[in-house]
This record gives C-alpha cells, sequence and structure tokens, in this order.
C-alpha cells in the first residue's frame, strides 16, 4: 500500500504519529491508501511554515504569482487522468465527471492569475484641496482552508488559486476522506516551483488540526466549504481570535419548471443539476417545482432521461451513478426517501440500494418521487444523493414563497423562455448563485457563495481573489 505524503515547509511528509489515516474506495470498500494522521504539532508548524513564506511570497509580483499558478493548472492537464483516477478512486465520482473536476481545478488556478493580475485600488476624491486619498489591497497573511470529500481537488484550487494569486500563504486540511488528490496536488504544486511553506497540506483528525491551525496567532483567515452544522461550529471558534471567515455550506437548491419552458430542454438542465456526482453537491437541485399543467409531460421527459443513468463502477466510461460517500450518506438517502413515503409522495422509480457484483452497497438508485409534503425531510433538508422530488405548483408568487421558504440560500434554478418572468423571478429568489435555464451554473471565474444558512464569503474569480485581501486607505498632504 502506498503511503502518500504531506506538505510542510516545502518538505513532503510520510510519517505519523498515530495510527495512519486508510483511504477507502466506496465503490469496493478496498483500502485505496494512507496518509500521516498529522499532530496538532504538524499543524502548528505547517501554520509557521505559512507565516515565515508570506514575508516573502507577499514580496512577489502579481505577474510572478500568475506565472507559477498558471504552471499548476498546466501540471494538472498533463496529469489529468492520474487525478481523475485518484479522484474517482477516493469518492467515487464517475470518471468522465472526475476528468471534468481535474479541468474545473486547473481553471480555478487559471481565472485566479489573472484575477490577481488585475486586482486594483482606488483614489477617492477628497474634501480638502491639498489632500489625496487612495485605498490599496495587501494581501491577508498566512490562511487555512477546510475542503470537502465531495470536489477533493477544485474545492481546494477554489481556495488556494485565489490565496496563492492574492500573495497569501495557506495551509489546506482536505477532508479524511479524500486526502490522495491533495497530496498528488502537494506534489505537483511542489514540483511546479511553489516556494516553500507557500502552500501546505496537513492530514489527520479535523479537530486536532483545525483546533490547532486557528489557536495559531499568524492565522487570519479561514475558508471552509461543508455542513451548515460544522460551519456554525468553526465561525464560533475563529470568533476568539476574530478570524476573517468564508464559509461555503449546505444548500436546499429549488428548481422551478414554468408551462412556458423549453420542457425537453429542462429536463436535460435537471438530470445535470441533480445528478451530477450523484446529487452529492450543495448546489444540487434538492426540491422541483413544475407548474401543474406540464407536470404529466414533464415527468415523461425526465423519467426517459433517468432511464439512460447507468448505475456501475465509477470507474468506467459508461457510468454516470458511482456509490454514495459512506454508509451514513447512504441511511440518510433512504431515510429521505421512506420518510416522503410516509407523507405520501409517490415513488415513480429507485427508491433503494442497488445490488452489483463486487460491489459495495452503496450504490443508490436514481430514484423519482411525486408529490408529499412540504414538511418531509426531503423538502427541508438537503438530501445529497440521487433523489428527485417533483411538487406541482400553480401561480409565480406561490412557488417563489415556497422557493424561499427554507434556511439556506444557495442555489436556484428557474426555467422560462419568458424573459420578464425570468428576471422577476431571479430578482426575488434568496440564492446566491442562480441557473436561468441552466442546470450547471458553476465557473472558475464566477462569485460562488450563498445567503442566508449557506453562509458568507465569494470564491472565485475576482471577488475570490478579493477576499484574500484587506483594503488600507492612505491619506497624503501635497504641498502647493
Ligand atoms: C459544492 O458542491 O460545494 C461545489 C459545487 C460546484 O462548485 O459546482
Amino acid at each position: 500500500m502506498d503511503f502518500a505524503p504531506c506538505l510542510i515547509d516545502g518538505c513532503l511528509h510520510t510519517a505519523s504519529d498515530g495510527a495512519p489515516l486508510e483511504v477507502k474506495n466506496p465503490a469496493t470498500n478496498e483500502v485505496i491508501g494512507v496518509m500521516p494522521m498529522c499532530s496538532a504539532a504538524d499543524a502548528a508548524s505547517a501554520a509557521d511554515a505559512a507565516v515565515r513564506a508570506f514575508a516573502s511570497w507577499k514580496r512577489t509580483t502579481a505577474a510572478e504569482r500568475a506565472r507559477l499558478l498558471r504552471t499548476v493548472a498546466a501540471r494538472l492537464r498533463t496529469a489529468r487522468d492520474l487525478f481523475a483516477k485518484t479522484i474517482t478512486l477516493e469518492c467515487g465520482k464517475p470518471i468522465l465527471e472526475a476528468r471534468g473536476e481535474v479541468e474545473y481545478s486547473a481553471s480555478f488556478f487559471d481565472a485566479a492569475a489573472s484575477a490577481g493580475e488585475m486586482l486594483e485600488g482606488s483614489t477617492i476624491a477628497s474634501r480638502i484641496a491639498d489632500r489625496r486619498v487612495f485605498a490599496v489591497r495587501e494581501p491577508l497573511g498566512a490562511t487555512m482552508a477546510i475542503t470537502p470529500w465531495n470536489f477533493p481537488l477544485a474545492m481546494i484550487a477554489r481556495k488556494t488559486g485565489p490565496a496563492l494569486a492574492a500573495g497569501c500563504t495557506q495551509v489546506v486540511k482536505p477532508s479524511e476522506e479524500t486526502p490522495l488528490s491533495a497530496s498528488l496536488l502537494a506534489q505537483a504544486m511542489l514540483e511546479c516551483g511553489i516556494p516553500a511553506g507557500v502552500f501546505n497540506c496537513v492530514t489527520g483528525d479535523a479537530a486536532t488540526i483545525v483546533g490547532a491551525l486557528l489557536k495559531h496567532e499568524g492565522m487570519r483567515k479561514l475558508s471552509f466549504t461543508g455542513s451548515t452544522e460544522v460551519g456554525r461550529l468553526l465561525a464560533r471558534q475563529a470568533s476568539d481570535r476574530l478570524v476573517k471567515c468564508a464559509l461555503e455550506l449546505g444548500g436546499n437548491a429549488p428548481f422551478i419548471v414554468f408551462a412556458d419552458a423549453d420542457l425537453a430542454r429542462a429536463a436535460e438542465q435537471l438530470i445535470a443539476a441533480k445528478f451530477r456526482f450523484m446529487g452529492q453537491t450543495c448546489i444540487s437541485a434538492n426540491r422541483v417545482y413544475v407548474e401543474r399543467g406540464v407536470l404529466a409531460q414533464f415527468t415523461a421527459l425526465l423519467e426517459t432521461r433517468m432511464d439512460a443513468l447507468t448505475i456501475g463502477d465509477p470507474l468506467l466510461e459508461s457510468t454516470r451513478i458511482g456509490p454514495l460517500i459512506n454508509d451514513a450518506a447512504v441511511a440518510k438517502v433512504q431515510r429521505h426517501v421512506d420518510d416522503a413515503i410516509k407523507h405520501g409522495a409517490k415513488l415513480r422509480r429507485g427508491g433503494s440500494v442497488a445490488r452489483l457484483a463486487g460491489m459495495s452497497r452503496r450504490f443508490f438508485e436514481p430514484t423519482l418521487l411525486e408529490g408529499g409534503s412540504s414538511s418531509m425531510a426531503c423538502a427541508c433538508e438537503e438530501t445529497f444523493g440521487p433523489v428527485l422530488t417533483l411538487h406541482a405548483f400553480d401561480s409565480e408568487q406561490e412557488v417563489i414563497t415556497s422557493a424561499n421558504a427554507v434556511s439556506v440560500g444557495l442555489a436556484a434554478y428557474v426555467m422560462t423562455q419568458d424573459s420578464d418572468r425570468l428576471w422577476r423571478v431571479v430578482e426575488q429568489l434568496d440564492a446566491g448563485v442562480i441557473g436561468a435555464n441552466d442546470g450547471a451554473p458553476s465557473a472558475a471565474e464566477a462569485p460562488f457563495g450563498g445567503f442566508k444558512e449557506s453562509g458568507y464569503g465569494k470564491e472565485g474569480g475576482r471577488m475570490g481573489v478579493e477576499e484574500y485581501t484587506r483594503v488600507k486607505y492612505i491619506s497624503m498632504r501635497v504641498r502647493g
């Protein structure tokens, strides 16, 4: 079994204080790699390294940082197959999607490089004749990122690209479920010439590592992608030292189909929004509202497309539905389906775990439910699985009220060919990411982030880089 390394201060580490961290393939349960179980002292060393490296990294030019980040992007593309296979093995993402994740990750490094080169301050008109006022942007300092298992590579790229482009350094703590892609990225960063301490990667127990990093007096920012529950906990911990937070938390996205939509196109967009990584994304469509008059027609279009979703070994090119990440995820999805049926929803297809020869019991059938009530678990909570529930609606105002009637607001989708209605609805939706006739709205150049209990802070594009800066104003007296 290969021991994959962490990266602290430019050195690859495989040593571990305690039992090593075993990484399992969710499709087969086989152990596919081991990582160090880093201690609090290891995390503190990584933070020390990031603080030391900041002193020189912040003095490099934006152009020099951009050149290095573009080199990393190119390296990811060259090694696409290795990264994609690693992603598939550690999180069960179908290989076609895993390749897409590698490109998505590379695009974050490219977009951050460009945005970093374009960072601007401002000149402010003064009320006093001999005074000139300027606002300049400076990098925040050493930062930390805690990343999830659903995009083992891309969510690191989304945080690290902007951090480094702005002139910050970073310590990344990847999910315990998926540290192997992070380790490969750390090795690539080193080979691409990212200086020692600028990027560090520590693996192991979340509470130990995050606790040590948040206590470190040099840490200036925490970026986290994960559940609202954990985000709240981290925000509380970070408040002790007033560490700036960017929290990209859970969603419960509404997907609205008006009768005037191109229904075939809407069905395709819904398949993309719902079944990408088997529904295990924060922007996955969770509540589908279809105008009553076209419900039957839309359901038929959807069912035809669901029939084409092949379940199987995620390493196969033909597979669209692989395993869920772990047994707890399967149990949650099954609970949501059973609960919906108890609430009166009609099960149209799927609804249970698929049996596949030689594979684990984590493959959940693409599931379609219709009806039920707004109080059932799959309407109130994020399912994070391949379950679609269709609700009929009768009016625009009614559907907007239903769409906004949850505590979170990450993504929302609207399908209509009426441009007036599109704007009207988009303006009233309480979500940070809108798919307007688009089931795949993510883009490295766009400001990604949610409203309400989906967190705060933007990631990606110009705003993503600005989040890693602080603004200093300078008042200068000029002799006449
Ligand atoms: C996420 O699920 O957290 C990210 C989704 C995306 O970037 O599209």
